[in-house]
């Protein structure tokens, strides 16, 4: 088994409601210059990058963070103007956690509402116990 890696994935093709601008570009550019800031603050190297949508397009701008063997969360409603705090705190959070699996009142601020879906790392525990019995 390899060392986890960390990714945040932002939709580039979400756009405001009723407007034309796709927020996607700004919030990879913001989130990665927070990231960066925060430093050791966060145990784990996240690569974050962009996709064209995450099927979330009533609830702009998407956002997901995902890695090996932990839980996945697909957020919504994110803006590049008022979130960036929230999702570096979450980065720090999610990148300790064992399994990735929190409940929402471990998730800051306006993540705790916005989660659209939580996705369990089971699939890849039932892969493993098939090899072991075969
Ligand atoms: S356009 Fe962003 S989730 Fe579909």
């Amino acid at each position: 088994m390899g060392i986890p890696i960390h990714r945040i994935t932002i939709c580039t093709s979400c756009k405001h409601k009723d407007e034309t601008c796709r927020p996607g570009y700004e919030l990879i550019e913001r989130l990665r210059a927070a990231i960066d800031a925060a430093g050791d603050t966060i145990t784990e190297e996240f690569e974050i990058s962009g996709v064209a949508c995450m099927a979330g397009c009533a609830q702009p701008c998407t956002i997901v963070y995902h890695s090996t063997r932990k839980a996945t969360y697909l957020f919504g409603d994110i803006d590049p103007d008022q979130d960036i705090e929230d999702l570096v705190s979450f980065a720090q959070h999610y990148a300790v956690l064992g399994d990735g699996w929190c409940s929402s009142v471990d998730r800051p601020g306006k993540l705790r509402s916005h989660t659209l879906a939580r996705v369990p790392a089971m699939m890849l525990a039932v892969e493993d116990s098939t090899v072991r019995m075969s």
